[in-house]
């Protein structure tokens, strides 16, 4: 039987009506990708306020990798929810952030001791850890990169690098924030070829800190093992390693920004495992507590403890009932099948999107890892121009066919994969063939 039914036309007729009361009550500022609300979930299928039955390919940004309303998670909040809702750790401390602290702790890279803060936002996880960092080493600069996103809070959102929507009239941004070109080889700004540019994109960071910052003054690197809203740009293998070499070389802390890339989308429960590099802080969030909101910071004991008492924290940070979500998920990552589900999912991705590829001039790149796969658009193929309409016409028609999707990329131009681990390969087929024929309404 097909995962998508729809029952009615879509939007239908009780989405449209919330959505002129949304459109009356809430600011225009919050995007929405779809014009349906929705009433439950379940897994990799959404339901909406008129009983259509969707294939969800974007969980929530990424959220939801153990599915909708994984059945451990619901019950570990619930019990939770009844137990103790809210105490706050800075008033009466409770075992289950300790816990998951020590799970955190020992799931991160790195053969040292480590000490893990807990937040409730990817954009609190970076805030903190940039002030970790500048208190560890004593230096105020951060060097992020180009086509990188980490979140919407003010110096998050210096750090982050598209302006539009994002940063437009928000300004003035934090100091201190640098930016350089990332590993982004289907578009590289050093007009280079891999492999023989031997990522060169690395190299010239010592030119930058000539230039425009001294590497001396520079607290921290922090960039996204491979681009989330930037476009799923997967850099090649030599960069994280050369990056990290870089900053150790300069005292520089190194921060994986693993709020989109980690819990399993990758097929490890890090990005940065596939390289082997070992992080000085390593930042999650999204599907950390399995769609509950939920952020962490991890690093050595040393490093974290580099702010001193009351330096750090939150009201709700590391909230009860998120943590024993994330106890739930993380039993979960523990047992290895959604790694090897992301694998399974990144193999039959990556075999129809190359085939699309060879189909469509319209497709300029497909790209990824694990279950976490990008489909660049471009209007033509030489130069690569971004097809952002086009785009924007795929993610729509596969909406009206049942699929959800979003987009990604600095020009609007990648269509991203971030299903749920727990999709059913039939649900996996059918909601690829509704992006196939999507692409092939678009390129007609
Ligand atoms: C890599 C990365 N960092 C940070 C953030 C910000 O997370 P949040 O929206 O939870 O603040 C995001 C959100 O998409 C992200 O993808």
């Amino acid at each position: 039987m097909s995962a998508i039914q729809l029952a009615t036309e879509i939007p239908g007729p009780r989405s449209r009506e919330l959505f002129a009361r949304r459109e009356a009550a809430v600011p225009r500022g919050p995007y929405n990708a779809t014009p349906i609300f929705v009433k439950e979930g379940k897994g990799a299928v959404l339901v909406d306020v008129d009983d259509n039955r969707l294939l969800d390919f974007a969980g929530g940004i990424g959220c939801v990798n153990v599915g909708h309303a994984n059945d451990a998670v619901v019950k570990a909040a619930s019990e939770q929810l009844a137990r103790l809702t809210h105490a706050c750790f800075h008033v009466t401390p409770y075992e289950g952030y300790v816990r998951l602290a020590e799970r955190m702790n020992a799931a991160v890279p790195g053969d040292f001791r480590k000490k893990t803060l807990f937040a409730n936002s990817g954009a609190e996880a970076v805030e903190n850890a940039v002030k970790i960092a500048r208190a560890a080493t004593g230096r105020q600069a951060v060097l992020a990169f180009e086509d990188g996103f980490h979140g919407r809070t003010l110096l998050a959102l210096s750090l982050t690098s598209k302006v539009h929507p994002y940063k437009s009239g928000f300004g003035p941004f934090a100091p201190e924030v640098y930016r350089a070109p990332y590993g982004y080889c289907y578009r590289c700004s050093y007009n280079l070829t891999y492999p023989s540019c031997a990522v060169a994109c690395v190299d010239v960071l010592e030119d930058f800190f000539k230039r425009y910052v001294e590497a001396e003054k520079v607290a921290a690197v922090i960039v996204e093992p491979i681009l989330g809203e930037g476009g799923f740009v997967v850099p090649p293998a030599e960069y994280l390693p050369k990056l990290r070499e870089l900053t150790t070389r300069h005292g520089i802390l190194l921060i994986a920004d693993e709020v989109q890339t980690g819990f399993g989308r990758t097929g490890k429960l890090w990005a940065v495992e596939h390289s082997g590099v070992v992080p000085d802080l390593l930042i999650a969030a999204k599907s950390l507590a399995g769609g509950l909101p939920l952020s962490s910071i991890t690093g050595s004991a040393e490093v974290m403890d580099a702010p001193g008492v009351g330096g750090l924290g939150g009201t709700f940070g590391g909230n009860p009932v998120a943590l024993a979500a994330a106890h739930a998920v993380l039993d979960q990552m523990e047992t290895g099948l959604l790694y090897e589900r992301a694998r399974r999912i990144g193999d039959v991705v990556s075999r129809r999107a190359a085939a699309w590829r060879e189909r469509f001039p319209l497709v300029g790149d497909v790209r990824g890892l694990g279950a976490m796969w990008a489909i660049e658009l471009v209007k033509d193929r030489a130069t690569k121009l971004p097809a952002r309409d086009e785009t924007a016409a795929v993610s729509k028609k596969s909406f009206q066919k049942g699929l959800v999707t979003i987009t990604a990329g600095t020009y609007g131009n990648v269509i991203r994969t971030l299903m749920p681990l727990v999709i059913g390969d039939d649900e996996l087929a059918e909601g690829l063939d509704v992006l196939e024929e999507s692409i092939a309404e678009v390129s007609a």
